[in-house]
């Protein structure tokens, strides 16, 4: 025994030991992956960030006298869908003023963090406004003749502006202008056009603390937005307005979601021809054959519905073109939750009969569907049984199965817009921006009015 070194008693007490370390090991080691889990925070977009410092017209814009708009009151802190709306005008605003506009990250935050806490959860404080969109807000050519000298970023802005003009909103904007319901907006733009004209200054701002110039009831207003429809649908800012490349690279790793015969990424069949790929290119400003579209807010809707009957509210004003086959009128008088509850906040039952509807009434041939939501897993697998028990769809989708990257995941809303805006036929909530915003690039991009229906 002793030739070996070890008595049968040391030799359990080695077994003991190496066990320990073992365990000890494997303990340590959770405590590590943990610890990476922890570290794994929120993506910072650097590369965007860093591409957006170096559009290529910026060299240029250094020696040439350009003219800036900076809106440095853009939102924080609120929803894309709203941050959307002002920006479509702020944009409108600086190209009929001949001004390079100038854009700046989707803001939750402004206080500097990195990162914000949004209902327990990690979410980046700031987005480069490139991680969402692509076109002339963000800098993207206009058309040949359009000599309009493009968007710069907020930092552009800031080397070649350090003392600008400082304008108030409320030089403007008095009270008649803001809340009288016979003044449109394009009276109130008109104004705003004439007020930076009469600037010579090129570098002009909005005061940082000031509230927008066009406030947010406007939206729900259509007798004061859709006045503006005549500019807002033929300025090149927004019928060149498009998705990023993030956005586009989520929707193409997602396709079978969304298209009837794309087959799964991991297929060999997406594999592609690489003498001559542009074949096999979407043409993005076409309809996605078939798809109906539907998004249905959940969650945090419930009360905001409640609230919105309580105050009658309209629908968002792009939501309600004369010739949509959907309407809405805000009732007289009386309670009436039930009716807003239908059509803001639709049970299954009101979903599926809707959806038929919808369906039968589609001038082409609607075969499966995309159900944009924020609602609880149990409850879409729930939606997506009743409506696959109703009608015989090809696949029922929903943004719950996307798969995205974690830059993607803090961007997804865009890529539901994307699929909303080029869906055969979208079903949509006459009182989200989400929706309206969508509805709006839907309308400017020409597709059919008779397509975008409302719950
Ligand atoms: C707009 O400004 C650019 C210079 O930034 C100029 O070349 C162009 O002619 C102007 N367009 C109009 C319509 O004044
Ligand atoms: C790819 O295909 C298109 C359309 O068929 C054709 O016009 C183009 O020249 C092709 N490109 C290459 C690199 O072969």
């Amino acid at each position: 025994m002793a030739r070996y070194g070890l008595t049968q008693g040391s030799r359990v007490a080695l077994l003991g030991v190496v066990a320990f370390i073992a365990l000890a090991g494997l303990l340590y080691r959770r405590q590590v992956t943990r610890s990476v889990m922890a570290l794994h925070f929120p993506p910072l977009y650097e590369n965007i960030h860093e591409q957006e410092q170096q559009l290529p017209h910026y060299k240029e814009y250094e020696s040439k006298d350009i003219k800036y708009f900076w809106a440095a009151n853009h939102l924080y802190g609120l929803g894309w869908g709203n941050v959307m709306q002002d920006y479509v005008m702020m944009s409108l605003l600086a190209h009929a003023t001949n001004r390079s506009f100038v854009f700046n990250d989707y803001t939750w935050n402004a206080d500097g963090s990195w990162y914000s806490d949004f209902n327990g959860k990690l979410i980046p404080s700031r987005i480069p406004l490139s991680a969402i969109i692509s076109g002339p807000v963000v800098g993207g050519e206009l058309p040949p003749e359009d000599h309009t000298p493009r968007a710069v970023s907020k930092d552009f802005f800031q080397t070649i502006c350090p003392n600008p003009t400082i304008l108030q909103v409320s030089e403007i904007n008095d009270d008649y202008l803001r809340y009288d319901e016979t003044v449109s907006a394009a009276v109130i733009f008109d104004k705003w056009v004439q007020k930076l004209n009469s600037i010579d200054d090129p570098c002009v701002q909005l005061d940082a603390n000031n509230g927008q110039i066009f406030d947010y009831w406007i939206y729900g207003q259509k007798k004061r937005l859709l006045p503006m429809w005549p500019d807002l649908s033929e300025s090149p800012m927004i019928k060149r307005w498009s998705w990023s490349p993030l956005i586009h690279d989520a929707y193409e790793s997602n396709l079978h979601l969304f298209h009837l015969y794309a087959p799964p990424p991991s297929s060999e069949l997406l594999v592609l021809d690489e003498t001559n790929d542009t074949t096999s290119k979407e043409d993005y400003s076409q309809p996605i054959p078939g798809l109906l579209a539907l998004h249905v807010r959940r969650g945090d809707f419930e009360p905001h519905c409640r609230k919105l009957s309580s105050i009658k509210a309209d629908w968002n004003a792009y939501n309600s073109f004369p010739e949509f086959l959907d309407h809405f009128t805000p009732p007289e008088d009386g309670d009436h939750l039930d009716l807003y509850m239908s059509h803001c906040y639709p049970s299954i039952a009101q979903i599926v009969a809707k959806v038929k509807k919808v369906r039968l009434e589609s001038k082409e041939p609607l075969t499966h569907l995309y159900i944009m939501t924020n609602g609880a897993m149990a409850w879409v697998e729930e939606l997506k049984t009743a409506l696959s028990t109703d009608g015989e769809w090809n696949h029922i989708s929903s943004s719950r199965d996307l798969k995205l990257t974690w830059e993607q995941k803090f961007v997804a809303q865009a890529l539901d817009m994307f699929v909303a805006q080029r869906a055969q036929v979208l079903i949509g909530n006459g009182w989200s921006s989400l929706t309206s915003n969508v509805v709006m690039l839907r309308m400017v991009n020409g597709i059919p009015s008779d397509t975008n229906r409302f719950w």
